[in-house]
């Protein structure tokens, strides 16, 4: 470990270039070896400090720094501040940039870490013992992560710190990665003294940048309303997004971003973090008086305290750090790519996702077989592959106030079983999905009747509903254990290659009496902990099956479920317009191949709003697309247009999942009455552009959208669609050549001047080489 004065290891692999780079020796104000790991992109360096805690030195542009560190570190004395030595006034770790610091010494701010050791002072004290490297990444006990395919697409450090009077090592570990310009980060802290501590913080990554200036980042929102964005400038103080809901949630999301002033799609400086992780998180940004700003991420601070006996470890989710110097877009690329590619897994992750019809807003409660194979005979005719019997399907459900947690067919609705439907389905040509909410339990059900110690909170007190149901205690071995049979049973008793994971509500009076008082602040951890072993359990068991997971629409939408669910329900809120705002959201971290997005029924379910089908089709588009209506409903002509949209999708799904997103006209642009994006490939080949104009104007001005992304010398052909009239091409397109530089630099025409046509007109945009 660490044994030579200056190691430098590179692996070059296509021209990319990762790194880590360890200098030995020491500067004065440094105690210990200083770290840089690279890669073309990001540039992460920090170093260990004269007393040993870590000193953060770079997050962000690509440096060379193999001269050496200490012209990055520059301690001065300052008014009014502590130090950590008598001898020596400028080593205040208040005025320093820290790397995963603890509060309680000199510094204030907001701590990675914090212990409370059985005895004398919740102090901690980890000061830097060795590091060690090795190729590609490993994974982390019982949580899930990213993983390198070969070991040589990354590369991980780590570096063991130790505190002494409380016995505890703290591994901090840093993975640098061939082709993303993202960091994966992670702690994990060990009990290897003779005495228990409880952790009370430890959070998943913590770095000090000097920004004073530009905006945090977050996302908020509320049920369908999911992933807004909430912007606040940098200024001295806390910024933060938090979940103390058991679910990551639909008021936030563990994500956050600190963007340089100015910062566009296409440019500026953006340093941001991400959770690994489907329940309470904390992401905040704490701006100091001295220009520096504290980016950190991990589990929730507030709730959260976890028991370390002798022996034990804990590991924390893991968090990807992300750097882009080429604005927002820059970003979400990198998110996109490492989620997509080395977050989802499993078959399902590359192959094509079937086109699915939903059940919900079809029928809502009232599904049966009759209806289910109506629905799929209609379904089939218009290209659809899957169909995904929703909620209402298991016994006694009626309506939302009864039957959680009794897991087989109604007798009535069903009477033959789940299996015979499945393969009436499969003679359509149709795979069948099912849906379950296997955490809840309905208090009229006989799950509760037999089991009513099942159900989390404290006997003592009332335990609050949410959608007249509890959730089961997922932290005791024997109630995991019947929510894996359950879901066991259902996907073994028929041919299912789908299955909708729902979650409809928060956890409240969150307690296990299982559990002993002083393992009271674990609960919620060990909840998604149980969750996640209980689902990899059932993906292992069930390759053929393609999760979806769901929490009242997009409240678990994360990264922490990709893993295990490469899709993700959106929202529960469907209308199209109200889409391009939740989709646009949705996109500055996650991808299209994890975005589900449904076309249902006009007028929209949630909020009213009558669209064309074809409005409703094209922005569906984007993403994981498919049907939530009743297609009986439907008159010829959108019947029509149905099959033609899915055929449309089919030929473009693969593109739809892999290529580059570009955000290209928001709701904040203008009068925010357009919005425009686009999907390139990776190769610059092809294109898919939507542009909708969601009120009408009379005697427009006259507009183009220039498009990003492209190979400027590449001449292409562009089949333009009016969705909102009716099918994709070519039914009601128009085609033209115009090369990339020209469509970059002037753009595609999306107003004349002259036409009206109508609220909510949706262009679509098919850019392919016509040379
Ligand atoms: C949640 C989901 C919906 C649907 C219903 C069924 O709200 O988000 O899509 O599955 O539950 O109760």
């Amino acid at each position: 470990m660490g044994a030579c004065p200056s190691s430098v290891h590179h692996s070059s692999i296509r021209g990319t270039i990762v790194s880590i780079i360890i200098r030995e020796t020491a500067g004065p104000a440094r105690g210990g070896p200083g770290f840089h790991l690279r890669n073309e992109a990001f540039s992460y360096a920090f170093c260990v400090l004269r007393n040993g805690h870590l000193g953060a030195l770079h997050a962000g542009a690509p440096i060379r720094g193999q001269e050496g560190f200490d012209d990055l570190l520059k301690p001065e004395p300052r008014p009014y501040s502590c130090s950590v030595y008598r001898d020596d006034p400028s080593l205040s770790l208040e005025h320093l940039r820290l790397e995963y610091p603890c509060y309680g010494t000199t510094d204030f701010r907001l701590p990675a870490i914090r212990v409370e050791p059985a005895a004398g002072a919740v102090l901690c004290d980890f000061k830097y013992r060795s590091w060690r490297r090795f190729a590609g990444r490993s994974a982390i006990p019982g949580l899930p992560s990213t993983y390198a395919e070969s070991p040589d697409e990354a590369e991980t450090l780590e570096v063991e710190l130790f505190d002494e009077l409380i016995g505890a090592t703290l591994v901090l570990s840093y993975t640098v990665w061939r082709d993303f310009a993202v960091i994966s980060r992670g702690a994990t802290i060990r009990n290897d003294g003779p005495r228990s501590f409880a952790l009370s913080a430890c959070a998943s990554a913590s770095v000090d940048v000097p920004m004073a200036e530009g905006t945090v980042l977050t996302m908020s929102g509320a049920w369908a309303r999911e992933r807004e964005l909430t912007t606040r400038p940098i200024a001295p103080g806390l910024a933060a997004s938090y979940s103390l809901r058991g679910i990551s949630g639909h008021n936030g999301g563990p994500f956050i971003a600190l963007a340089s002033p100015g910062t566009r799609e296409d440019s500026g400086e953006v340093l941001a973090m991400a959770l690994v992780y489907s329940g309470n998180y904390e992401a905040a940004a704490d701006t100091d008086s001295f220009g520096v700003t504290r980016l950190r991420i991990g589990l929730d601070t507030r709730e959260f305290r976890w028991n370390l006996e002798p022996g034990e470890s804990f590991s924390t989710p893991e968090a990807l750090v992300v750097w882009s110097g080429r604005g927002y877009e820059g970003m979400s690329d990198a998110f996109h790519r490492i989620m997509r590619t080395r977050l989802a897994r499993g078959p399902w992750r590359d192959r094509p996702r079937p086109v699915i019809a939903n059940t919900w807003e079809a029928c809502y409660w009232d599904v049966n077989e009759k209806l289910v194979l109506e629905l799929g005979r209609e379904a089939a005719a218009a290209g659809v592959e899957l169909l995904v019997v929703d909620d209402g399907w298991f016994s006694g459900r009626r309506d939302d106030s009864r039957a959680l947690g009794d897991w087989r067919p109604d007798p009535v609705k069903f009477p033959r079983g789940l299996g015979p439907v499945a393969d009436d389905l499969a003679k359509l040509g149709l795979g069948f999905g099912i849906w379950m909410e296997p955490e809840m339990v309905s208090e009229d059900s006989e799950l509760f009747r037999a089991h009513p110690d099942w159900v989390s909170g404290d006997p003592a007190r009332p335990r609050s509903p949410g959608r007249n149901q509890f959730v089961l205690d997922l932290t005791r071995p024997e109630v995991a254990e019947f929510v894996f049979r359950s879901v066991r049973d259902v996907l073994s008793s028929a041919r299912v290659l789908y299955l909708k994971w729902d979650m409809n509500r928060p956890i409240t009076e969150a307690f296990s009496p299982a559990l002993p008082a002083d393992r009271r602040g674990e609960f919620f951890h060990r909840y998604l902990l149980s969750l996640y072993g209980v689902i990899e359990r059932l993906a292992a068991e069930f390759p053929q099956v393609l999760f979806e997971s769901c929490a009242g629409g997009g409240g678990r939408f994360d990264p922490g479920m990709l893993p295990y669910a490469p899709q993700s329900w959106t929202s529960d809120d469907t209308d199209a317009i109200e889409r391009l705002r939740i989709q646009w959201g949705a996109s500055f971290a996650y991808p299209l191949s994890m975005t589900d997005a449904h076309v249902s029924a006009s007028p929209n379910h949630q909020v009213g709003r009558i669209t064309p089908i074809g409005v409703r089709a094209a922005v569906a588009a984007f993403g994981v697309s498919g049907w939530e209506l009743d297609f009986r409903a439907l008159d010829a002509p959108d019947r029509n247009l149905a099959a033609r949209w899915t055929a449309w999708w089919k030929e473009n799904r693969a593109l739809m999942a892999s290529g580059d997103f570009r955000r290209l006209r928001g709701f904040a642009d203008g009068d925010g009455n357009e919005v425009a994006w686009a999907v390139v490939a990776r190769d610059r080949s092809h294109a898919i552009v939507l542009h909708v104009r969601t009120l009408a104007k009379p005697n427009p001005a006259w507009s183009r959208l220039r498009l990003r992304g492209l190979d400027p010398d590449r001449l292409y052909r562009v089949r333009r669609t009016e969705a909102s009239a009716g099918a994709p091409h070519p039914a009601t397109g128009a085609e033209w050549r115009t090369r990339g530089d020209e469509l970059q630099a002037i753009g595609l025409p999306v107003e004349d001047g002259r036409s009206i046509t109508g609220d909510f007109r949706t262009l679509v945009f098919e850019l392919s080489p016509a040379d």
